[in-house]
């Protein structure tokens, strides 16, 4: 979480969303597990995609029964699906931005509507055009994207993807974007095909989003550098959606290879690790990062963050491994001037291996200005503080003019926000092995 936060301007549920998550009776609803995420994603500034509201997969398993029992099973889909649409997409209007309507309504290699989808089976194509009008009715100023599955990587499928948006704009359905998946465990298409793919998508009036990437490891392992063909890879991903103006996000299916769906995901688990994203199972930033950070830098179109730079003192950390006992570090946060110092929200400063979850947040005291210019914070914080050695610390903030605020220092100490359970464990033996080797030196 504490990457999302600081590394992210968008954010998702993987599951919570999805309707057999949702609803464990017909009618039946429990949001216990998405509420605090996305109170947590506007409290720092984040986007909201909404993920997604009928998928063949991850449906309620009462569904078919319920079907079945029904005098009317058409009827009483369309009824559920109404009911589900108002629940979900009404209690969150004006907060989420963006839904996936409809997920994978396709055959999963080919043109036409899956043969095994109950949606499809008992309603055809007009359980999307239902879906589509229920959720506009609900929130009037939620965009509403169709989600596919390797259509990137399939020309048939792509093909059959654009011809479903042509016949759903024809019906008048209001159909705002593509949800473009990105999960290539089928081979990317290359830089050029894959702008023009975007762009025949552009060209029907409907925005685009890339909304679950991953590039798994082993399309690179025979490279001489994997990782930095895995970069390059996502480099022409990220190139290829700035290059189109409606290409408007891009979202990584998992936050660090510690925890992608690919590695327990049947097809794919036995090319663990997959290792498909930007960070790397400790949270740190790999090749693949920053060749998406450069594409981003390239162009004005990216959301830009407030320029910042971040000061931490001392930048070695004096270390314990004893979580009661608290150091104190300094923060200078400085920027441009004309930004409004009072307007800095340090809620979102965490420090500390990004896979830690915090524990209990840093405490941030001393907030103070002293008449310096370009200063614009000046804080310390007390916490358990952990030795991993040479790593970046991270500062993320909100300013008022709704900017987000995000600088990074080098540092030799990770500080943590709390540590988990298990990094101890990893880190211990080397952090003694280190201690070990300066005794000797
Ligand atoms: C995946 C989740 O990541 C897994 O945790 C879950 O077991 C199965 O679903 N396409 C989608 C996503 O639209 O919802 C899927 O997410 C991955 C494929």
């Amino acid at each position: 979480i504490v990457l999302l936060l600081t590394e992210f301007t968008s954010g998702t549920h993987e599951n919570a969303l999805k309707w057999g998550e949702l609803s464990p009776a017909p009618g039946v609803y429990d949001f216990n597990d998405v509420d605090p995420t996305i109170d947590l994603l506007e409290e720092y500034g984040l986007r909201v995609r909404g993920h997604t509201l009928f998928w063949n997969m991850q449906r309620p398993d009462w569904l078919e029964d319920e079907l079945a029992a029904a005098p009317d099973s058409a009827d009483r889909l369309r009824e559920l699906m109404r009911v589900h649409v108002q629940t979900v997409v009404g209690r969150y209007a004006g907060r989420i931005e963006q839904w996936d309507v409809v997920n994978e309504p396709l055959e999963l290699g080919g043109e036409n509507l899956a043969p095994d989808n109950l949606f499809s089976g008992e309603l055809g194509e007009e359980y999307i055009d239902l879906a589509f009008a229920a959720a506009h009715a609900a929130d009037p100023t939620a965009q509403l994207f169709l989600n596919e599955t390797l259509a990137l990587s399939l020309p048939r499928k792509f093909e059959g993807l654009i011809a479903l948006a042509e016949r759903l704009l024809a019906r008048g359905v209001p159909l705002h974007g593509i949800g473009l998946q990105g999960h290539f465990f089928v081979d990317p298409p290359d830089r050029a095909t894959m702008q023009e793919q975007l762009e025949r998508i552009a060209d029907l009036g409907l925005l685009i989003e890339l909304t679950e990437v991953d590039l798994p490891y082993f399309h690179f392992q025979a490279q001489p550098d994997p990782f930095a063909a895995q970069a390059e890879s996502y480099g022409d991903v990220f190139a290829a959606c700035l290059a189109v103006p409606a290409c408007t996000g891009i979202t990584m299916w998992g936050t660090d290879d510690g925890n992608s769906w690919l590695d327990s995901f049947l097809l794919t688990s036995v090319f663990r690790p997959n290792r498909p994203l930007l960070f790397d199972a400790f949270g740190q930033r790999k090749p693949a990062y920053f060749a998406a950070v450069a594409e981003l830098a390239a162009t004005p179109r990216a959301r830009r963050v407030a320029d910042a730079e971040i000061d931490i003192e001392p930048r070695r950390a004096v270390n314990r491994i004893d979580p009661q006992s608290a150091g104190n570090v300094t923060v200078l946060v400085r920027g441009g001037a004309g930004l409004d110092v009072a307007a800095i929200d340090l809620g979102a400063l965490c420090f500390g291996p990004a896979g830690a979850p915090p524990e209990s947040p840093p405490i941030v005291r001393d907030l103070d200005r002293d008449g310096e210019a370009d200063l614009l914070a000046k804080f310390s914080i007390a916490g358990s503080l952990l030795a991993v050695g040479d790593t970046q610390a991270c500062v993320s903030g909100r300013m008022n003019d709704g900017r987000r605020l995000r600088g990074c220092d080098a540092v030799q100490t990770v500080i943590g926000c709390g540590m988990g359970v298990e990094l101890p464990l990893v880190l211990v033996p080397w952090m003694l092995l280190r201690r070990r080797r300066a005794i000797a030196a």
